[in-house]
């Protein structure tokens, strides 16, 4: 008999060890081949390819600690594998004038068409961000994809209604009452990894972002969003379900939903992460048939 794979199970293997490679670069491993653009998904996460060294999570700060929301000067997240950061008032005098945009649409107006580096020749739209100014919660992702750069929208594509269905059926709210954002405000082409000029130039507007919502948590989705916050580089694998700070703010880290896409069997780890959202906020919820 011969040993030979026939075509139809060589794509099958091959489209596993696709997906397998997939996950390896959504936890952070270093060293794997470039993602063939015509097979990765339109929303495939962005994800730093970086040596890791895996951290324990740090100790949850005491819920009354955090919920602290008077006016005290920002303060960036205290995870143990931190990089030396700069003070918030550089990152805002960064920009002159930043730290005194007093709204969002005053921040979107400061942004304006925005030139500040090399993503800006190839988007179609800023993907500011969307939802309600003062929400409780908000979500951070990574960067538009093709969809929301073609709309001008965050999380509006297939990753993107994984997301609503988070929101809406598994934590009974409204989309409209949370924030969403990115990281980076433009599309990369072939939706690449971000590279650290481009998070630079664009983090003090989720910085400023942050600040002028001030949600009460902020969910981190994904590797490349929540190693941008925290500024660390330990994969999403080790530290999805361990609250974090994020000035002064509790952020719990989770997988994003394009990398649920491809492996649903972590839906459950994700909701875990919710239902500790949903108790941070004081939020019932809702029953096991709504969610389905
Ligand atoms: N993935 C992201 O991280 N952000 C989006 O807006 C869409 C997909």
């Amino acid at each position: 008999m011969s040993a030979r794979t026939n075509p139809p199970d060589r794509e099958l293997i091959l489209a596993s060890l696709r997906d397998y490679v997939e996950q390896l670069r959504e936890e952070g491993l270093e060293g794997l081949p470039a993602a063939e653009p015509s097979v990765a998904p339109r929303e495939s996460p962005r994800v730093h390819v970086v040596i890791e060294t895996p951290q324990a999570a740090p100790a949850a700060p005491s819920r009354a600690a955090v919920n602290d929301r008077q006016a005290q000067p920002p303060r960036i997240a205290s995870a143990p594998d931190a990089a030396p950061r700069s003070a918030p008032d550089e990152l805002f005098y960064r920009y002159p004038g930043l730290e005194k945009t007093a709204d969002l649409a005053a921040l979107r107006e400061f942004i304006g068409d925005c030139t500040r580096c090399k993503l800006a020749p190839m988007r179609t739209n800023l993907v500011f961000g969307a939802g309600n100014p003062s929400a409780e919660l908000m979500f951070v992702g990574e960067a538009p994809g093709a969809d929301e750069d073609a709309r001008g929208e965050p999380f509006v594509g297939r990753a993107g209604q994984l997301l609503t269905d988070i929101i809406e059926r598994g934590m009974g709210m409204a989309r409209s009452e949370v924030y969403i954002c990115n990281v980076i405000k433009c599309r990369p082409p072939e939706n690449r990894n971000p590279e650290p000029d481009e998070v630079a130039a664009c983090e003090p507007f989720l910085f400023r972002q942050i600040d002028l919502v001030r949600p009460r948590v902020i969910v981190g989705l994904g590797t490349f969003a929540v190693q941008a916050l925290l500024k660390v580089k330990t994969p999403i694998s080790k530290l999805r379900g361990n609250w974090q700070e994020f000035r002064r703010i509790r952020m719990m880290p989770t997988f994003h939903p394009a990398y649920l896409l491809r492996n649903p069997a972590d839906k459950r780890l994700v909701w875990a992460d919710i239902q500790e959202v949903m108790r941070e906020l004081g939020r019932p919820l809702p029953s096991r048939g709504a969610r389905r």
